[in-house]
């Protein structure tokens, strides 16, 4: 993945970020609701439904259903698959599993995208601490989404993350995102890297970071489906992601549901004085 520097990076205002909180907050919710209704027995189509309707009823629209033809709401990758499992009534979750889903809505045109892994039942001790990596190295990468710093600090501070917690595999071939009035935007945002390259980050910015990595290796193929991503070794995997703005007072996640898990309170992203 090579930085394209030359592309221009949407900027937007204090009132645009409030429109794409609103968006983060319907993400946020829906996959609160999901990661509740996750049990062994239900299948990933079930959960589909539950964000289709999650998503309907906070009156937005998905933003993953058509993309490029994608047939669903919701993407849900089990064990090895990595990131955008189609769900299907045939994938029934058992206990032992561990499930990525990610989903992403419009509000007023403007965009939200996030993910979550979680342990189905009871899971394997080493799975759970995959998931606690993965989750660390996207806090960590957002801690490092501050204006000043260059894009690529994101990056290696999400790579320095996950070589501090142990020997996984960290996903190369898929990248995080500039994000606002579409998906997928410049820049993107990769998870490893030398810091101090790329565009210096500045206020107005909205990026998506996302963390993939595997108890294996970092290798990673599509199945004939077109869409999943699976492990090439058949190691399971995490993934988690968060759509972060950047404001002077510093990142502002706008998918966290937990106000004060945000690293900045909505009034000061919005130029008040901070009443924190
Ligand atoms: N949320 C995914 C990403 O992070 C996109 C899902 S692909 C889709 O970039 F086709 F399902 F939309
Ligand atoms: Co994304």
């Amino acid at each position: 993945m090579r930085l394209r520097r030359d592309r221009v990076i949407e900027l937007k205002s204090p009132e645009q970020f409030a429109r794409m909180r609103e968006a983060g907050l319907v993400v946020a919710r829906t996959l609160q609701v999901l990661a509740e209704a996750v049990r062994p027995g239900i299948t990933t189509a079930d959960l589909d439904a539950i964000a289709a309707q999650q998503i309907r009823i906070a009156g937005a629209a998905p933003s993953f259903l058509g993309y490029f033809g994608y047939p669903a709401t919701i993407c849900t990758s089990v064990n090895e698959e990595i990131v955008h499992g189609i769900p299907s009534e045939n994938r029934r979750l058992a206990a032992g599993d561990i499930i990525s889903i990610d989903c992403g809505a419009i509000v007023d045109g403007w965009h939200g995208d996030a993910a979550i892994s979680l342990g189905v039942g009871d899971i394997d001790p080493a799975d759970q601490a995959l998931l606690d990596a993965c989750r660390a190295a996207l806090w960590q990468g957002i801690a490092a989404a501050t204006s000043g710093n260059r894009l690529s600090d994101i990056s290696h501070a999400v790579e320095q993350s996950v070589r501090a917690s142990g020997n996984y595999g960290l996903i190369r071939d898929y990248t995080g995102h500039g994000i606002g009035t579409a998906m997928h935007m410049e820049p993107a945002v990769p998870n490893y890297g030398p810091p101090g390259r790329g565009p210096q980050l500045r206020a107005g910015m909205a990026l998506a970071i996302e963390p993939m990595i595997t108890r294996g290796s970092r290798h990673a193929a599509e199945l004939s489906d077109g869409w999943t991503v699976v492990t090439a070794d058949g190691s399971r995997a995490a993934h988690f992601e968060h759509t972060v703005a950047i404001t002077p007072d510093g990142p502002w996640v706008l998918t966290d549901l937990a106000r004060e898990s945000a690293l900045v309170s909505e009034s000061a992203a919005n130029g008040e004085p901070d009443a924190r």
